[in-house]
């Protein structure tokens, strides 16, 4: 069949359910459970996992034992374990836990700035430039989020023209890849394409990836739109947990399932058994209340896998 768009043949996916996953948890996962997850994540052929988050354990207490776990995990080869940082402090404790890369996080909107990293936009950025200072003296590469990039939750609307500064300001500090994204899950196709089409003006896609998370199911929808402008790295989250407790209505991430089989019914290779995906979310969900509502991993749960191909 004739490649009807300029689909990539690979996708990179960062996993980032140990992170933003396991954040918005009510159930306590134990620091055992958590690092058996993100090892099983890492034999299930991820490259990129976001294991935890240096962060105030009085801001977000899920990850309270965040240097246990990234202390505790297994390091496979070949996988670059990634965790958040919201300030040079946090950056340090990453560092002495020797995480390959971190992750730093600017929303759009000064309302969710505040809200969730108690900053204005202008002081998170001096902070983010400290951070970058660090890391890039240090070899540690990393990469940023652009939070309420589709919409705020306080503000709204949020201006094109900030987003495509602050990408700018961000790959000035030295980011390998800005994951745009959409915090509350608001956006349909035509946003990614609008927004992206001025970000592109200015930012390779190579640069760029898209963290989606699913409110109102039109993550797949928003990646197929993504992949038809160029972009090959994408976020996703086993079974679709995730939110930001800092951000009235968000809720799960795109599930890795539901994103690794249509990428792999699209011919798109990531490297990553569905498989042993579900298996990890089916044993990660044994320790949450609730069960894990993926479409895929539904699907597996009852009939196993025999319809992916
Ligand atoms: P603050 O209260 O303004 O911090 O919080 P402070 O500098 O005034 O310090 C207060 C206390 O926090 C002090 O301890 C510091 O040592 C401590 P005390 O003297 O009271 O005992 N502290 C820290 N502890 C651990 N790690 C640190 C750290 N820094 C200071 N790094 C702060 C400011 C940034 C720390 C706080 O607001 C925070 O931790 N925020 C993180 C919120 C968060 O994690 N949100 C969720 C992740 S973002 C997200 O999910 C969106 C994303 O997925 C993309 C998308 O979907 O849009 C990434
Ligand atoms: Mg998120």
């Amino acid at each position: 069949m004739k490649n009807l768009q300029n689909w990539p043949s690979f996708v990179s996916i960062m996993e980032v359910g140990p992170r933003d996953g396991l954040q918005n948890e009510k159930a306590i996962v134990s620091t055992r459970e958590k690092i058996s997850f993100i090892n099983s994540l890492s034999q299930a052929g991820f490259k990129r996992i976001e294991v935890t988050a240096f962060v105030s354990p009085k801001w977000i207490p899920p990850l309270a034992d965040q240097m246990e776990v990234a202390k505790g995990i297994t390091r496979y080869e070949g996988v670059s374990y990634a965790a958040l940082v919201p300030n040079l402090y946090g950056y340090e404790r990453a560092r002495a836990c020797d995480v390959n890369e971190v992750s730093i996080v600017l929303s759009a909107s000064e309302t969710h700035n505040n809200k969730n990293i108690n900053a204005t936009t202008k002081e998170a950025i001096a902070r983010y430039k400290e951070v970058a200072l660090a890391a890039n003296k240090d070899k540690r590469p990393f990469r940023a989020y652009l939070s309420c990039t589709f919409g705020c939750p306080y503000e709204k609307a949020v201006s094109i023209k900030t987003i495509v500064e602050l990408c700018e300001v961000l790959l000035d500090m030295g980011a390998y890849e800005i994951s745009l994204s959409d915090t509350i899950g608001i956006a349909c196709p035509k946003d990614i394409f609008m927004v992206l089409e001025n970000v592109l003006a200015k930012v390779s896609a190579k640069k760029l990836a898209l963290h989606l998370h699913d409110t109102f199911g039109g993550a797949l929808a928003n990646i197929l739109a993504g992949l038809q402008l160029g972009i090959s790295s994408f976020d996703s989250s086993a079974g679709g947990m995730g939110g930001c407790p800092y951000a009235k209505g968000a809720l799960g991430n795109v599930a890795s399932e539901d994103l690794l089989y249509m990428l792999h019914k699209m011919g798109i290779e990531t490297g990553i058994s569905l498989e042993k995906l579900c298996l990890s979310s089916l044993e990660i969900e044994k320790n949450l209340q609730r069960n894990l509502n993926a479409k895929v991993l539904n699907n597996f749960r009852l009939n196993g896998l025999n319809s992916e191909k």
